[in-house]
Formats: structure tokens, C-alpha cells, sequence
């Protein structure tokens, strides 16, 4: 049975305050981390599949141009080869960027360096790959000019432009104003799990073990890559080592794995080479942007204008949404936001964990601290005294709002002397010390999602969906909702993921799963409590549970009779978004020490105050924030990626040259949790948590380093070169 909710208002009354479990909102570690950390927990390459063909990508080596051959003797002649795959279909990639969408790449058609062109299988992994390298290539190259990021090679077809009043004017009128150009790198994913799958073909099912985002996408996107109708598709993705949105859409192992176990009648595994997978997987588009603020004497705004140029594959059509917090979150009449997409032959750009606001958040609040700076304002005042009412331009309001508290306990929590500041105030030995701070925000998403949840007889409750768990906690929060709302302790409570023989659930993406997936449940135990208040002789409101059974009075094992009971939850995010501007907000206060010397920075302790709704589980809320300033860390100060200007491949494509912030670079980090609860946001009234932790924390280490230093870095990451 089927319970739909389309959220239409906001959930003022919400059924989960008035519970008794006490179970919601607790710091409970993950519950499937005994098993990921003992090495029990199979990732997507491991699951044990007899008679396993192993299968090896090979990419093209150059960046735009035409395969004209592929001379697979030599390959084929070699120990252990079975088969070399070349089919049309298997490197028509997804544009991952925008989960769902159709294919756009062409395959013997080379857009960028590294994307996949064929697949060689073999008995053993050693012999694919082995045979790999013998397969003889034949291209031509197109000439190389775009494979640089060229600002001025715009796509006249992408131009955004929002525009209210006279920028130009407020800039020329205002008593302070700022007009500063920055730039951000490109950005890798890194997810620690790479991207692998195994696909079994029995003659007519389709089953494909793969570590994926968004099952109920994603299930669509195979079944249309290989010809097969989606019941004849079954996709197993139990546990994900991380995605930050590299695993949204399904990419080339998936199909070509799908396509050599139907081709050849055995199960076949691909697994991407970290390298492979720093070359196709999509990245981060690297940015340029223009700040222009203008303000009074008090500093608040008269005029905002926001510029960012992104660049994307020919043909794509996701663009980093850089200017998205900028639509909201500061006041100011005057206003103009544009956007252009600038066409480069690199690989696919898309959603890199917390898309825009990860780069136009940090730009932002690097040219708030230089408009403080200015007009003679504290950073943490000027911020304050530029919240909005209202949407600036809608004027709709705001679902919740704490950015003043996240400021005001920040500023407390971490100590901000709100004194007069000036750089190069204080030398330790050989190292400058600074202190900065940003704002963070985020829009907040939702997205449909069914989830089924059954009372078992035996007094224990299970709940289902295709739901993932990305590493973020959405097995042990599912668990405690559910916990929660049908009077049950969390370990009475299992709850399956991933597989799509459960019921659609909104996938992990955008930060909407737990607030999506989440009201799913609730809806779900709704219609339980429904059934189990009728079964009582209660009513509904009446009906409070507490340990497997009615308060002081019958156990749910008596009520249920030895028959299991079980309701499907559909929730649907109504309009609600036309009404309300939801976001999440927050705020960071860094403290560096910059060295004078080498212009090495360190952070020595930071501190992030955010407020996104209900929070179900204080720990795992936690860690997605710390999360999230670890990657504010990495924006700031170590993460790039490096294209060779001469023939467009990637240069850094592993770990030890991509420099994500490892545990040296990164101190204890301090994270407040404002209290709050958004009634618009959705029926648990959550909102995201995951990527507001990165949505501007890099700025709070910049305004820190100009600070300590005195350098303005306007390139970010703010490596050692660029501080000195
Ligand atoms: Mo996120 S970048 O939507 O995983």
C-alpha cells in the first residue's frame, strides 16, 4: 500500500516532536561501520561472482580527434584474451553532471584525453591489462588549440544574466566599494573507492553490482545504454566508498562491463585505475570570476555584481552554478549576476561535491573581506548588517534563516577580536598569525522518494529502498526515523539499501538525501501508526509507543497477530520552493600561520557554525561538516587539477599528486549546530548538511592568510608560490 505526501505547506506540526523514543537526533555511530572499517563490507568490485571475466579500459591518448583503427590481433593473440569490446554504446558516456540525461559523447569521436575508446577482456585482470597496452590505435589528431582554458572562447548559447537597478551607478556613487577579479582550479571528486562494477547477463536479466549515487536514475540511464527495458535491470550498490558527485551518473565501466557480460555470456568486472578515474571521471570546472560590491558608510550594500566564467566539454549542458548563494544571500539594490560557459576540450565537467557554491561562495567572501577592509567595517558586522529580509530580487521569503546566529555563536566559539584589524599583527618566529572568517550557504534540495517500511511479526521493523549510503550515515538515520516514529530502539530497526528491487529512493546527491529519503519513511510509519492506532482502539494522536510496545500497555508483537505489516511511503516535494527561499547558512573563523619564508600555510584551528534544519543524528551531522571544511581546506590551500597546455592530459591524476588536505593539513575542527527547525524544508523539517560545510570556508583561510600577511591571494589554491 502506497501513502503519498506532495508537500504543498510547511510541516509546523510536526508528529516527530511529539515522540518518546528518544532515539532522533542522537549521536549514533554509523551502523554499518564495524563492517566497512573490518574490510566485511563488499564494495563494488568484491562481490563474489563465479567465473569473473576482468575487464581493462583503454583510453586515447590525445585530446580531440578521430580513432580511425583499432588493430586488436596482437591483443587478441595473447594469454587469457577473450574478447576486445568496441561497441558504439560502451563509451557513449553519460553527461554525468546532470544525472538522467542521455548520453552525449560520441565514442570514436575523442573529446577530451583519456576517454575510454575500447575494452580488452580477459581471464585475469593481469592479462586484460597486459593486453591492453598492445592494442595498436590508430587517429587523427585535430589540431589542439582548445584544449586551454581560454576565457574568451565563450559560448554565446550559455549566457546567464540576472539584473535589477544600476550596478554601474552604485559602484560609481558608493562611499566603498570592491572590484576584484579571482580565479579557482579545477577539482577532482577523489572519491576514495574507485568507480567499478560487475555485470551478470543470465540470457534475459541484466544484474550489475556498481557504486553509484542514484539508483533510481541511474537504473534508467543503464537500461537505455544497453537496449533493455528497466525491469530487466537490476542495480546493487550496498555500499559506496564516496562519491561528492562522481558517482550521480553512471560512467564507462558500468556500460562496458553490462555490454562485454551480454556480448560474451559471462559475468564481467571493470574496475578504473585511479589514474582512469582522475581522467574520465568528470571534474570540477575551473572558474574566473568578478566581484563588484558597493556599500554606504555603515557598509551596507548598494550594489552586487557577480561574474563567473566556466567551461565545459562542447555539447554539455550542466555549468557550474557559481552564482548561486549570490541570487540571496547579501541585500543590495543594484544588482547584476551573469554567467558564461566557455567550451574546452578537457573532460566532462559536473558535479563536484557542493557545485557552484564550493567556488563562487569563497570569491564572494574574499571580496566581502576586502569590502570590511574598505569601509573600515568588522567582517563578521559587515555580514550582519547585510542579511536580507527577503529574497532580494523575489522577494519571497526566507523557509528559516540563522545566519546571524551561525555568525553571532561562531564569532563566540572561536574568540573573533572584533577590534580594528590590520595585517602583519602578530610574529612568531618565523611565522606570520592571522585570523579570517566567511559565510557559508547553500540552497537547500529535495527530491521524490518512496521508501517501504514493514513491522515484522516478530516485533522488529525493516525498512527498504534503493536509497545509497554514500558514507554519509543514511543507514543508521533511516533506522533512527524510523525508530522514532514506531517506538523502537534503534537496533530493532534494519534497513536495506541499495538496490533497485526496492522502492525508488531519491538518491544520494545535492546534500537532499537524508531530508528526502528521511520524509519517505516518516510517511511510511505514518500509515504504520495509522493501522497500529486503529488495531489499539486509539486514536492516532493518541497512539504513543515506546520500546515495541503501546506506553505502559500492549506489546507491538501482540498487536500484530504473527502477520507482518508493511506500508509504502511516497513523498514528493510540492511547490513549496515558489513560496520559500530554503538554504542552509553558516559561518567559519579560521586562524593560519603563514610562514615567512616558504608562504607555507597552516591552519591552526577553525571553527564552523551552521544551522540546517532538524538535525537527525548529531554525529553523523557532524562529521558531514567536518567533512565538509576538510574540503575547504583542500579549496584553499591544495587542490588542483593540471592540464598540460601542449596536448590537454591531465597531469596530476593520482593521489599523490592531487593534493587532497590530508590529517597533517587539517587541526581539530570546531562545528556548532544552531538549533533549527525548517517547517518548508520538508515534512522531518531537515534540510542538506552534506555540502554546506564547504560553501565558503576557503575564504575564511584566505582572509586569514591576508590577515596574518598581508598577501591578497586572488587565485585559489593559495599554494605557497602564489602567497610569497
Ligand atoms: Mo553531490 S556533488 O550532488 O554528490
Amino acid at each position: 500500500m502506497s501513502n503519498h505526501m506532495k508537500q504543498d505547506q510547511p510541516a509546523t506540526d510536526c508528529k516527530l516532536d511529539q515522540m518518546s523514543q528518544d532515539l532522533l537526533g542522537k549521536p549514533i555511530a554509523r551502523s554499518e561501520g564495524l563492517a566497512k572499517v573490518t574490510g566485511t563490507a563488499p564494495y563494488a568490485a568484491e562481490y563474489p561472482v563465479d567465473n569473473c571475466l576482468e575487464g581493462v579500459l583503454v583510453t586515447a591518448p590525445f585530446a580531440r580527434g578521430t580513432v580511425t583503427d583499432i588493430d586488436t590481433q596482437a591483443c587478441l593473440a595473447m594469454d587469457g584474451v577473450v574478447a576486445v569490446v568496441e561497441d558504439e554504446r560502451m563509451t557513449a558516456r553519460a553527461a554525468q553532471g546532470t544525472a538522467g540525461e542521455a548520453p552525449v559523447q560520441q565514442p570514436r569521436t575523442v573529446c577530451y584525453w583519456g576517454q575510454p575508446i575500447a575494452l580488452v577482456v580477459a581471464e585475469t585482470f593481469e592479462q586484460a591489462r597486459d593486453a591492453a597496452k598492445h592494442l595498436v590505435i590508430s587517429f587523427d589528431a585535430d589540431d589542439l588549440d582548445d584544449v586551454a582554458f581560454d576565457p574568451n572562447a565563450v559560448d554565446p548559447e550559455n549566457k546567464e544574466s540576472t539584473s535589477q537597478g544600476d550596478l554601474t551607478r552604485a559602484m560609481n556613487e558608493a562611499s566603498s566599494n570592491v572590484d576584484a577579479r579571482l580565479t579557482t582550479s579545477g577539482h577532482a571528486s577523489a572519491a576514495m573507492e574507485p568507480h567499478a562494477a560487475i555485470a551478470e547477463w543470465d540470457g534475459s536479466k541484466l544484474t550489475v553490482y556498481a557504486s553509484l549515487q542514484m539508483l533510481n536514475y541511474n537504473i534508467a540511464e543503464l537500461a537505455d545504454a544497453v537496449d533493455l527495458e528497466e525491469d530487466d535491470v537490476r542495480l546493487i550498490s550496498r555500499y559506496v566508498g564516496g562519491g561528492f558527485g562522481s558517482k550521480l551518473g553512471i560512467s564507462e565501466e558500468t556500460v562496458a562491463a553490462a555490454i562485454a557480460a551480454m556480448q560474451l555470456e559471462r559475468p564481467v568486472r571493470v574496475v578504473m585505475s585511479r589514474q582512469q578515474v582522475f581522467q574520465c571521471i568528470m571534474r570540477r570546472s575551473e572558474t574566473t570570476q568578478r566581484l563588484r560590491l558597493a556599500s554606504g558608510d555603515d557598509g551596507a550594500l548598494t550594489g552586487f555584481g557577480h561574474y563567473a566564467l566556466v567551461s565545459n566539454l562542447p555539447g554539455e549542458e550542466f555549468a557550474e552554478p557559481v552564482l548561486q548563494s549570490s541570487q540571496f544571500l547579501y541585500a543590495g539594490e543594484n544588482r547584476l549576476l551573469e554567467m558564461d560557459v566557455a567550451r574546452v576540450h578537457r573532460m566532462t565537467a559536473g558535479s563536484v561535491r557542493a557545485p557552484g557554491e564550493a567556488v563562487g561562495m569563497p570569491a564572494l567572501e574574499v571580496a566581502m573581506d576586502m569590502l570590511a577592509e574598505e569601509a573600515g567595517v568588522d567582517p563578521v558586522e559587515l555580514r550582519l548588517r547585510n542579511i536580507p529580509e527577503n529574497h532580494p530580487v523575489e522577494g519571497t521569503p526566507f523557509s528559516s534563516h540563522k545566519l546571524a546566529e551561525c555568525l553571532k555563536q561562531g564569532a563566540e566559539a572561536f574568540n573573533w577580536d572584533s577590534g580594528k584589524r590590520k595585517p602583519r599583527h602578530t610574529k612568531d618566529g618565523e611565522w606570520w598569525i592571522g585570523t579570517g572568517m566567511a559565510s557559508a550557504a547553500r540552497v537547500h534540495n529535495v527530491s521524490e522518494a518512496k521508501a517501504r517500511v514493514t513491522l515484522k511479526a516478530d516485533g522488529t521493523a525493516m525498512v527498504e529502498t534503493d536509497m545509497t549510503d554514500i558514507g554519509t550515515g543514511t543507514y543508521t538515520i533511516l533506522g533512527q526515523v524510523a525508530g522514532e516514529m514506531l517506538g523502537l530502539p534503534r537496533d530493532k530497526v534494519l534497513v536495506e539499501l541499495g538496490d533497485t528491487q526496492f522502492p525508488r529512493g531519491s538518491g544520494s546527491g545535492g546534500s537532499w538525501g537524508a531530508a528526502s529519503v528521511g520524509s519517505a519513511v516518516f510517511v511510511a510509519c505514518q500509515a504504520l501508526r495509522k493501522k497500529l492506532a486503529e488495531r489499539a482502539g486509539v486514536s492516532e494522536d493518541e497512539l504513543s509507543l515506546k520500546d515495541g510496545a503501546i506506553s505502559g500497555g500492549t506489546s507491538l508483537v501482540d498487536l500484530l497477530d504473527g502477520k507482518d505489516l508493511a506500508e509504502e511511503g511516497h513523498y514528493e516535494p510540492g511547490d513549496i520552493d515558489e513560496d520559500f527561499v530554503a538554504a542552509g547558512f553558516g559561518a567559519y573563523f579560521a586562524q593560519v600561520r603563514v610562514n615567512r619564508f616558504t608562504g607555507e600555510t597552516r591552519v591552526e584551528r577553525m571553527t564552523g557554525a551552521f544551522g540546517f534544519g532538524r538535525v537527525l543524528n548529531e554525529k553523523t551531522a557532524r562529521s558531514q561538516c567536518i567533512g565538509g571544511m576538510t574540503w575547504s581546506i583542500g579549496v584553499a590551500l591544495t587542490e588542483a587539477l593540471h592540464f598540460d597546455p601542449v596536448d590537454g592530459h591531465l597531469v596530476n591524476c593520482d593521489l599523490a599528486e592531487y593534493h587532497v588536505p590530508v590529517h597533517r593539513d587539517v587541526p581539530d575542527l570546531d562545528v556548532i549546530m544552531v538549533e533549527e527547525r525548517d517547517p518548508a524544508a520538508s515534512p522531518i523539517q531537515a534540510k542538506g548538511i552534506g555540502e554546506l560545510g564547504m560553501c565558503g570556508g576557503a575564504a575564511a583561510i584566505a582572509n586569514a592568510i591576508y590577515n596574518a600577511c598581508g598577501a591578497r591571494v586572488m587565485d585559489f589554491p593559495m599554494t605557497p608560490d602564489r602567497v610569497l
